[in-house]
């Protein structure tokens, strides 16, 4: 069964959408079914998340830990927001069914590729203004 803040997240996400100009996009794929998810996100001049929205193609248990992924991370600098893994936003949802555990790998996964896509697009600027 799943909890009722797993259902919450599920029936209710925050953070659903994509930003257009976003400074980071990440996309993870779930080996074990197929699933994907897509995070993007911006930041203010002090490596703070200013914005974070998902896409996710995927089971309820994908949605809802990509909606708590977010929630988490929104307001935090890229750091901290890097120290998130799988097993605090599966924590954070008051846990999830054994068999639906492999759901929650997508979250941080992708939360982690948006943030190296947002460097290293960062040091491919600094690269070409030198
Ligand atoms: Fe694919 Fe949950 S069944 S992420």
């Amino acid at each position: 069964m799943y909890s009722e803040k797993v259902m919450e997240h599920f029936m209710n996400p925050r953070h659903v959408g994509e930003i257009s100009d976003a400074d980071g996009v990440g996309t993870e794929g779930n080996p074990v079914c197929g699933d994907i998810m897509r995070i993007y996100l911006k930041v203010d001049e002090e490596d703070k998340i200013t914005d974070i929205k998902f896409k996710t193609f995927g089971c309820g248990a994908a949605i809802a830990t990509s909606d708590m992924v977010c929630e988490m991370v929104l307001g935090k600098t890229l750091d901290e927001a890097m120290q998130v893994t799988n097993a605090v936003v599966a924590e954070a949802l008051d846990g999830l069914p054994p068999n639906k555990m492999h759901c929650s790998n997508l979250a941080a996964d992708a939360l982690h590729k948006a943030i190296e896509d947002l460097k290293s697009r960062r040091q491919k600027r600094k690269a070409e203004s030198s």
